[in-house]
């Protein structure tokens, strides 16, 4: 399978939109990453539903959505009634966690769990038949323009080595840091799928800077 490149919004420009949009869709890229943060369970807010209402209008690409809040599942429905086509929520969220997969599923979407960088990955064993992704975060959740935490990679290596042997269609993700180097890294470690915001969307040809990516899982 070919890596999936999931550019992350919260690094484009929010006032041109639209046009970032437009580079993201020519650039092809898979889909787009949409970061959700309250200012409670990360010290920063980022967008939320009117935003996701306005991005959906504008395209019809895949809708990557990470829950950066306390309370995943009080926003289930608005999130998927606003366009999002998969939630990945934290482990650390103060929450029931296979309810909450379960709430996701029922409203017809993909369901994801995700893990902070110091979190151990043995937390999400028991889901990873239930899940559609597992996402390793490299960085700290909360702001984008961190550097790649280069241990995190042991946990996507574990997590990669259980889904493969057990045969669960589950797809590991990983975001934060990466560009050109760190892609390579998280590749070789199992990634399926990277976000990645500051690097793509600061480069003056994205289209270039997701090939380039793509083409590492090829070599
Ligand atoms: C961090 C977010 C990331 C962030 C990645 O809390 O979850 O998706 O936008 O940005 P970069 O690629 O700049 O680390
Ligand atoms: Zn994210």
């Amino acid at each position: 399978m070919s890596i999936i490149v999931s550019p992350s919004i919260l690094s484009a420009d929010l006032s041109d939109l639209k046009t970032d949009i437009r580079r993201v869709e020519e650039s092809g890229a898979d889909r787009i990453h949409f970061d959700v943060m309250d200012g409670v369970f990360v010290n920063n807010i980022s967008f939320g539903i009117p935003v996701l209402k306005s991005v959906k209008k504008i395209t019809d690409m895949f809708i990557d959505v990470h829950f950066m809040i306390i309370d995943p599942m009080k926003y289930v429905d608005a999130f998927v009634d606003a366009g999002a086509d998969m939630i990945t929520f934290h482990v650390e969220s103060d929450v029931d966690i296979k309810s909450t997969i379960d709430k996701i599923h029922s409203r017809g979407i993909k369901a994801g769990l995700t893990v902070k960088p110091n979190t151990p990955i043995e937390i999400v064993y028991d889901y990873l038949p239930f899940v559609e992704n597992i996402l390793v975060m490299s960085v700290e959740p909360g702001f984008g323009g961190q550097g790649f935490i280069h241990e995190t990679m042991e946990k996507v290596s574990v997590v990669k080595k259980i889904i493969t042997e057990k045969r669960y269609s589950c797809l590991v993700q990983v975001d934060g840091g990466i560009n050109d180097v760190t892609a390579k890294i998280a590749i070789d470690a199992g990634a399926d799928d990277l976000v990645s915001g500051t690097y793509l969307f600061k480069s003056d040809d994205m289209k270039n800077a997701v090939q380039a990516i793509k083409l590492i899982k090829e070599c």
